[in-house]
């Protein structure tokens, strides 16, 4: 018998990166995998060779399964992740960790009371360049953060709502809104993440090019608690999708990186520009990475990959997963004042 740890996933949309992921990284096998849709099931476990289940708690009855993988609709993953957790399985859920910050602390009291080991997915945090920004900005580079502006010019068709599993997208009660909830809540994590917490919010949303029922581009101010101010534009609408632009302004220097592509990297401490030559070959010029500006699938499985990893490491180890739930839970906080704001017209606080 294998000393793999034995992983189930549950949804397979972005669930079959998952079993690619569990495929790829050393110490994990997949044992089951769990879908409503047969049409779905049938061919992924065909290809893995492993069980396939229609109920999930059938897959949490199953004892080869160590860690399970929610990839289902994100309004269902404290209720899935608390019954993954009462049946003592370590989790890794899919971002957001659910639709409200209430729902996604009581699934962290869940993962606590059951004592199991539990990752969000945030691959952002994983990337190479994010990593360094995130040191510059901590060694204080760029000097004091004034400026933090994320914008998601992303397109995705009416088909991509309207299809088999397109129904709970863009609503309200499954997706917990639209382009910033769905879409964009990477952009959102990953400005908290490098610049720190955001206390206030003021924010503009609406339904503009689909027929959907929460929104399809916002538009936030944010207020961090360093003192620094920023912008978030998300959207749904801009064909053909461009991809997210990310730029840092501080009192001494400014960072500019298109995805994975560093556009400029302007440090007053850097007189002869030696660092920003470093970096623009390691990050810049022509390389592109997939995006998921215009297709939804097109995201690549290496963080996923690398989540799955930890998660062996941190049970080996007996030590917390690198992207904790409680760290994943900020992103959501925000994302709700966005939304009430919108709705109220005014500035919001961001609350804990
Ligand atoms: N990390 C990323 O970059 C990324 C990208 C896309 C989606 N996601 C997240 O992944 C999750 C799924 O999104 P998606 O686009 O794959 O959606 P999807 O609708 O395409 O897939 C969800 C699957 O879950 C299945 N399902 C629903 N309820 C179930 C249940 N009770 N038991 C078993 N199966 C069930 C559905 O049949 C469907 O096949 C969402 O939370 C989304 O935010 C993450």
């Amino acid at each position: 018998m294998s000393d793999d740890i034995g992983f189930g996933v549950i949804g397979l949309g972005m669930g079959k990166h998952h079993c690619m992921a569990i495929d790829k990284a050393p110490g994990a096998r997949l044992v089951g995998v769990c879908d409503l849709d047969e049409e779905r099931l049938k061919p992924v476990a065909e290809k893995y060779r492993c069980r396939a289940y229609t109920d999930y708690s059938t897959l949490l009855a199953d004892d080869d399964v160590q860690v399970v993988n929610i990839a289902t609709p994100s309004g269902s993953h404290a209720e899935i992740g608390g019954a993954a957790a009462a049946a003592g399985k370590h989790l890794i859920v899919e971002k957001p960790a659910d639709i409200t910050p209430a729902r996604i602390e009581q699934l962290i009291e869940a993962v606590q009371r059951y004592g199991v080991k539990a990752a969000g997915i945030f691959q952002s945090r994983l990337d190479p360049l994010n990593n360094r920004i995130r040191t510059a900005i901590q060694e204080e580079k760029l000097g004091r953060l004034i400026g933090v502006h994320g914008h998601l010019p992303w397109y995705r068709a009416q088909s991509y709502y309207d299809g088999p599993h397109g129904s709970w997208k863009g609503t309200w009660d499954m997706d917990g809104g639209g382009s910033c909830m769905n879409q964009g809540v990477h952009t959102v994590d990953l400005l908290q993440w490098l610049a720190g917490r955001v206390k206030g919010v003021m924010a503009m949303f609406g339904v503009f090019a689909h027929d959907i029922e929460a929104e399809d581009q916002t538009v936030a101010l944010l207020r961090f608690e360093s003192g620094a101010l920023g912008t978030l534009y998300t959207t749904t609408c801009c064909y053909p999708g461009y991809d997210q632009r990310i730029t840092l302004y501080g009192s001494h220097g400014s960072i500019t990186k298109d995805e994975g592509l560093l556009n400029s990297w302007r440090l007053v401490s850097d007189s002869e520009r030696v660092e920003e030559q470093e970096m623009l070959a390691l990050f810049g010029g022509d390389r592109h990475k997939a995006s998921a500006a215009a297709d939804p699938m097109a995201v690549s499985f290496d963080g996923h990959t690398q989540i799955v990893a930890d998660m062996v490491a941190a049970i080996a180890e007996d030590r917390e997963p690198l992207i904790t739930l409680d760290s994943a839970r900020h992103a959501v906080e925000i994302i709700h004042a966005i939304y009430e704001s919108g709705r109220l017209g005014r500035e919001v606080t961001v609350r804990r």
